[in-house]
């Protein structure tokens, strides 16, 4: 089950799992794990018999961009579609925010996850929190 939820409904679970997966695994550093983006983004959750696995973020930007972020499925739940669930579902509330074109840094393992939604890599590689990254972008 997937729900959509502010920051102020979503904190306490979204960060739980964030923690584990970008900090925890990941070894991103813990204060760069939430930011001002967060207050205002559209938070969407994936719950399995009631514990929450996954989680995505969307900010509204300027122009009717969104930008998708923080895409975490904790690892033994990774692989059986819950990602891309979570995607899905933002992808449904771009459409309620008149968003029309979509952009995201992507570590580069998760590309092929985004190409599988039509997403196209832009731009050079750049390291992030000291991860290797690109852009890419999606028209909607
Ligand atoms: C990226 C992530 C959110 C994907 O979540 P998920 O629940 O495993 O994704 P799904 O099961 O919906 O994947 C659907 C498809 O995406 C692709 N995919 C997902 N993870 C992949 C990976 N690591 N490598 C290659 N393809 C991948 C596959 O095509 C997969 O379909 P398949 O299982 O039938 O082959 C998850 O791997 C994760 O949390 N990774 C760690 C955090 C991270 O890197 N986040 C992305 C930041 S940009």
């Amino acid at each position: 089950m997937i729900l959509i939820k502010n920051w102020q409904e979503a904190k306490q679970e979204a960060y739980l799992v964030r923690k584990q997966v970008f900090i925890e695994e990941q070894g991103v550093p813990a204060d760069m794990e939430l930011d001002e983006f967060d207050s205002t983004a559209k938070h969407a959750l994936a719950y399995v018999d009631s514990e929450c696995v996954g989680t995505a973020r969307l900010i509204a930007l300027p122009r009717n961009i969104g930008r998708i972020g923080r895409m975490a499925v904790l690892q033994t739940y990774r692989r059986r579609g819950i990602g891309g669930q979570l995607l899905n579902a933002l992808l449904e509330s771009c459409k309620s925010q008149g968003i029309a074109k979509l952009e995201l840094h992507a570590q580069l393992v998760a590309m092929p996850f985004y190409e599988n939604f039509g997403f196209i890599a832009q731009g050079e590689m750049y390291y992030e929190a000291g991860i290797a990254h690109r852009d890419m972008i999606l028209s909607i």
